[in-house]
């Protein structure tokens, strides 16, 4: 074979991508070794290294040990875990490898959800002298949400069982019975031993028994459908890039389809037609492109397009542009997710503030049980509705796994908590439109000379927050101004009544007593809000319901010490002698303000003259 032959087949090779999973010993890096090693695309000083670190921290005796080409940390060796996603690359005659090795253990089933987003197939790895764990139902599961229609279910370590067939067929049974639900496109069986090689790339004759394929034979036939809708071609737009004035691309990755130069396309959200001029990629100007392909387009006329929006077909297809859908999210985070609070919702090209808005059911990951729940924990599933505050483009999961999916970014530290799928569209408040009033806040409130505002004062339970509001209110009602006074005990006897104090409740009470305030404040009143809210989440979602210059919060710094030795209704004795359940500041989290308008130090000062703080506050603001 010519240079040139070699080149071009090595073009042309099938390229497969495969997630392995299994639990922490089911022998995943053994089985990566193996397939590195069987194949020969190990260079030989890397065969050296892994021969003295066998020594050192092997666990096969005088042998060499695979798994040790793999676990590539080095803390990781000395506890003999994986605790990343890393991408291996290996290939036969007729087929491109790259295997995604995600780690086993509980704690990072995020990471397996990145490594699966990718791949075409899943080998799930089971031991044979364990059978099936949870875990291994759980990777099945997360293979199925995120669309993987091929499994390979390794039953790893035969040798330890002696090649015996019938464990091997009970292990089987076990699985098809708890998988039934799934539809894998292709599922198969194979008995292995990774450590020995058996059935991964040579049939072994220990495993007589077994007429199917080695694992490398049954995964190069593997067949890959392109679904029907990844054929209509779709590009989110990333950056719209001017380089110079004469000069305008559109840059982003191409997430289904392909396109050729002098194609037809449409803006999504106008439904603008346009041509493709050039098609402008990194090793330079090209006639078409393809899915997964980074380009610059430039197009035949200027149109209105910005980030966020997609580029398409202008044939029929299934996007859609809305601000609620029905989704499975998986929660990655040690903190609950809680319905109704604010998450960072970030999509391919786009992201925003939204919230869960309902969790319809989480899962059982054993049983696959819908189970009624008001929170997730980590690691769960659940089948949630998503709002988010402004209009996205989209398409469900199952037809574009790109546009179709999500992360959810907590918006104070920025670390993902959550990953989502997209089932459908909702189109709940779609049909609902605002009506401009003739009478708006301003005329409302100047007739008291006033602007309105909210004054929200939070502070543990005990620390002064109703008695410093009531002395305002009367201040300002002999000033002759309108106002409101929400407080937290009053409005838990009515709206509010149907919630309690775990942290779920409180949330929807000071999401609720949010919007009442918004509307207080549209009315045109002087609104003081007091109520614990303890989470700053919360805080800054009702801070955000309001004008920027309308929102005055107050913390009210009272130590828990000085709270506990006032205990106005007895509640923090109750609570230290483990009556009363979820108390603020003892078995209930309280989160500081970490930048108030104002704050009110109730140790040094009367509550008479920290009101006068406050009034004095409002004059040198205007409000008054
Ligand atoms: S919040 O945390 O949801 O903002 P809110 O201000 O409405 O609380 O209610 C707090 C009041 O409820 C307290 O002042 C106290 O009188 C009463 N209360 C009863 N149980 C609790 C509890 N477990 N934690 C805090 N406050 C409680």
């Amino acid at each position: 074979m010519d240079i040139e032959t070699f080149f071009q087949n090595q073009n042309n090779k099938k390229q497969l991508k495969i997630l392995t999973c299994g639990s922490v010993d089911d022998g995943k890096s053994t089985l990566i070794g193996r397939l590195l090693f069987d194949s020969k695309n190990i260079y030989s000083d890397q065969l050296s290294q892994t021969k003295i670190e066998s020594e050192k921290y092997g666990t096969q005796g005088k042998q060499i040990d695979l798994a040790l080409l793999i676990d590539g940390l080095q803390a990781e060796r000395e506890q003999g875990i994986t605790i990343d996603v890393a991408y291996r690359y290996f290939e036969t005659e007729k087929c491109k490898f790259i295997i995604a090795d995600t780690p086993g253990h509980e704690e990072y089933t995020r990471n397996m959800v990145t490594g699966a987003s990718n791949s075409d197939v899943g080998i799930i790895l089971v031991d044979a002298t364990k059978g099936i764990l949870d875990q291994t139902k759980r990777h099945t599961f997360i293979l199925s949400l995120l669309g993987i229609e091929n499994i390979i279910v390794a039953v790893n370590k035969m040798d330890l069982i002696n090649y015996d067939e019938k464990k091997f067929k009970d292990i089987i049974a076990s699985f098809k019975n708890f998988a039934r639900e799934f539809n894998f496109n292709l599922q198969k069986f194979i008995p292995i031993s990774a450590l020995v090689g058996d059935n991964v790339f040579q049939k072994n004759k220990n495993i007589s028994w077994y007429n199917g394929k080695s694992l490398i034979d049954e995964l190069e036939e593997i067949s890959l459908k392109e679904p029907l809708e990844e054929e209509i071609f779709s590009l989110p737009v990333q950056f719209v890039n001017r380089l110079s004035s004469d000069f305008r691309g559109y840059s982003g990755t191409i997430t289904s389809g392909k396109i050729k130069v002098n194609d037809e396309v449409q803006v999504f959200s106008s439904k603008e037609k346009i041509k493709i001029i050039k098609i402008l990629t990194p090793k330079g100007e090209s006639d078409f492109a393809v899915k997964g392909q980074a380009v610059t387009l430039t197009l035949d006329k200027e149109v209105d397009i910005s980030r966020g929006d997609l580029l398409c077909s202008v044939k029929n297809h299934n996007y859609f542009l809305s601000d609620q859908f029905a989704s499975h999210i998986i929660w990655m985070n040690k903190e609950q997710m809680i319905p109704e609070r604010n998450y960072i919702f970030k999509f391919i090209n786009f992201q925003t503030i939204g919230k869960i808005t309902d969790l319809v059911h989480k899962i059982n990951i054993n049983s696959f049980e819908k189970i009624a729940s008001k929170f997730l924990n980590l690691n769960e599933i659940g089948y949630t509705k998503v709002a988010l505050n402004k209009n996205t483009i989209f398409n469900p999961y199952k037809n574009n796994k790109k546009l179709g999916s999500f992360v959810i970014i907590d918006q104070f530290n920025n670390q993902t908590v959550g990953a989502g799928v997209i089932e459908y569209e909702l189109r709940r408040a779609s049909n609902i439109s605002w009506h401009q009033m003739s009478i708006n806040k301003n005329l409302r409130s100047s007739i008291n000379g006033q602007k309105p505002c909210v004054l929200w004062f939070t502070g543990l339970s005990g620390s002064g927050k109703s008695t410093i509001a009531n002395i305002i209110e009367q201040k300002l009602h002999k000033l002759g101004k309108h106002t409101y006074l929400l407080d937290g005990d009053n409005v838990r006897h009515g709206l509010n009544k149907d919630l309690g104090f775990t942290d779920v409740d409180r949330v929807e009470n000071i999401r609720r007593i949010s919007e009442v305030s918004r509307l207080m404040v549209d009315a045109g009143l002087i609104t003081i809000v007091s109520f614990i809210s303890p989470f700053k989440s919360e805080r800054k979602m009702a801070r955000e319901l309001v004008d920027s210059d309308e929102f005055i919060e107050i913390y009210v710094n009272t130590s828990i010490e000085e709270c506990e030795k006032r205990d106005p209704k007895g509640l923090y004795k109750k609570a230290r002698s483990g009556k009363l359940k979820n108390f603020t500041g003892i078995d209930s989290n309280y989160e500081i303000p970490s930048s108030p308008e104002i704050i009110l130090e109730t140790k040094i000062k009367s509550a008479e003259e920290l009101a006068d703080e406050v009034i004095l506050y409002l004059k040198q603001y205007n409000k008054i």
